[in-house]
């Protein structure tokens, strides 16, 4: 990516950080999600479902680097694939696992964490924060403060990252409205990240190590769960929530039309929503993580390519010989995806222009 050709900056706002103090808190625990340590001293990260009953065989999980939770090295990254910008943030599982006891001090940390490495950044460095989601009475009022504490004081952080779980009952729980409210007035935007999959059970006894869940699980959690979000109505309650979706919305843009006409069939569903499913869809924003023109062309053309803001999930699927210098696939599929579809100059609200006034980084 050159920024060479291109007036606005090159802006990555899907790009996740292990932050120091969350990544001793996963070396701590003896359970999945986890940070396991090799007799080699190698260490490797282990958090998906379906490693859960594999915890303590090494030859599951991923291998875990700097690159995951050391800034200088997402600098390095930046520096060399020509981002000017990137808007980090915490990857998953976040603060799922925790009681809220824990959440709610750690949240607080990492969000101050996270706003101290943006201000020392020189402009190059925004966030998305943490809330403590967790399955508790009183978290719904916690995160609230919280999204307070984001507003008044860590102006870096521009939104905060959403798990498809919620409060533990997924998106539309009603006992989401005070979170939905607060992030609704506060103006931050909702990053809806997937983590658990969705249709695990279906992937058969073969092991493909981390494709199903992580190309097919993942897209299919997001799809899921932000349907679920429209057909409860939270959009009727909070028109002005502002979303971003992972991954070009899952397979939302693919499945729109079809979820419009089960919708229309479905009188008892379609009566609670004053708009189609797909108009819903319309006004959320998407990144650009799809790695093809195909996809990144419907998302496009479902929603305006105002809409859609380039990605990289930096540092998740890093080049496999691990040559000095070499280009990260994640990266150039997606830009060349943006070049393919809008063209080097027409790509240009996609590469960077788009995050630049979404998400207010001029500020
Ligand atoms: N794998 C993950 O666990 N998370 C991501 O964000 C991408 C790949
Ligand atoms: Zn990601």
């Amino acid at each position: 990516i050159s920024t060479m050709t291109s007036k606005s900056p090159v802006v990555d706002i899907h790009t996740h950080v292990y932050l120091p103090r969350y990544m001793d808190l996963l070396r701590s625990r003896s359970e999945v999600p986890r940070v396991l340590t090799l007799p080699s001293g190698d260490e490797r990260l282990v958090i998906l479902a379906d490693e859960a009953k594999h915890a303590s065989d090494t030859s599951q999980g991923r291998p875990i680097g700097s690159e995951y939770y050391d800034i200088a090295k997402k600098m390095e990254f930046m520096d060399q694939h020509g981002i000017d910008i990137s808007v980090i943030s915490l990857a998953n599982p976040w603060l799922d696992f925790l009681g809220l006891g824990q959440a709610a001090p750690m949240a607080r940390m990492l969000n101050t964490d996270i706003e101290k490495i943006c201000a020392e950044s020189d402009g190059r460095l925004f966030a998305f924060g943490v809330l403590p989601l967790v399955e508790d009475s009183l978290a719904a009022s916690t995160c609230v403060k919280e999204i307070e504490t984001i507003t008044s004081t860590f102006p870096h952080i521009r939104g905060i990252i959403l798990g498809s779980r919620g409060l533990g009952h997924g998106l539309d729980d009603p006992a989401l409205d005070p979170v939905y409210s607060a992030l609704e007035a506060s103006g931050l935007m909702i990053f809806l990240h997937p983590h658990y999959g969705t249709g695990n059970e279906s992937f058969g006894p073969r092991s493909n190590g981390h494709v199903l869940p992580l190309a097919l699980g993942f897209p299919f959690e997001t799809t899921t769960s932000i349907v679920r979000l429209i057909l409860s109505g939270v959009l009727d309650r909070f028109p002005n929530l502002r979303i971003l979706l992972a991954h070009s919305g899952g397979t939302l843009p693919f499945l729109a039309g079809r979820l419009d006409s089960c919708v229309a069939h479905d009188p008892q569903v379609a009566s609670r929503l004053k708009l189609k499913p797909s108009e819903y869809l319309m006004k959320m924003c998407y990144d650009a993580v799809v790695y093809h023109e195909v996809g990144l062309k419907a998302t496009t053309e479902l929603v305006g390519e105002g809409r859609v803001m380039f990605g990289t999930d930096h540092p998740f699927f890093p080049p496999l010989k691990g040559k000095d210098g070499e280009e990260w696939m994640s990266v150039t599929t997606n830009s060349a995806a943006v070049k393919a579809v809008l063209g080097e100059e027409g790509g240009e609200g996609v590469m960077g222009g788009n995050a630049v006034r979404i998400l207010g980084l001029d500020r």
